[in-house]
């Protein structure tokens, strides 16, 4: 697969991940693929947990299983939810995505069909990452 490819498999492979979603105290499903640029496709869903808080968004869960098994260069990223619209990541996976993909293709997608590619830059305006961190005295 690469980044002029049609985004469809990447959206199977996110709606497949969707299936496995722990959810059941929002009852609200998502799946997420990430593709890497060396062609691997890491999935995640999102995991609750009775304190809410410790909830894992799909998003992050395909990105820390990717990360753990090595991968470090992004191409893009699915997201599938069952909604009228299409949904976007929350804050807290932007910031996430941004640290460890930077300006990758965000692939929005739900179940009836719908879709939508937008870049993180546009996600995330004006970042805070490791950039300014430079500057500490
Ligand atoms: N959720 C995701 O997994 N990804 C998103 O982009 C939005 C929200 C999850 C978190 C929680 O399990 C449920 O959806 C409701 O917020």
């Amino acid at each position: 697969m690469s980044a002029s490819d049609a985004p469809e498999q990447l959206i199977d492979a996110a709606r497949n991940a969707r299936g496995f979603a722990i959810a059941p105290y929002s009852r609200f499903r998502v799946g997420a693929a990430l593709e890497a640029t060396d062609g691997r496709i890491f999935t995640g869903c999102n995991v609750e947990n009775a304190t809410y808080g410790l909830t894992m968004c799909a998003e992050r869960v395909a990105i820390l299983k990717a990360l753990s098994e090595g991968a470090r260069s992004f191409r893009r990223l699915a997201v599938v939810a069952d909604t009228e619209g299409l949904i976007t990541p929350c804050g807290a996976c932007r910031q996430i995505i941004w640290e460890f993909c930077g300006d990758i293709a965000v692939v929005l997608a739900n179940e009836r069909g719908q879709s939508e590619t937008l870049q993180m830059r546009d996600l995330l305006p004006r970042p805070f990452d490791a950039g300014y961190l430079k500057d500490a005295p």
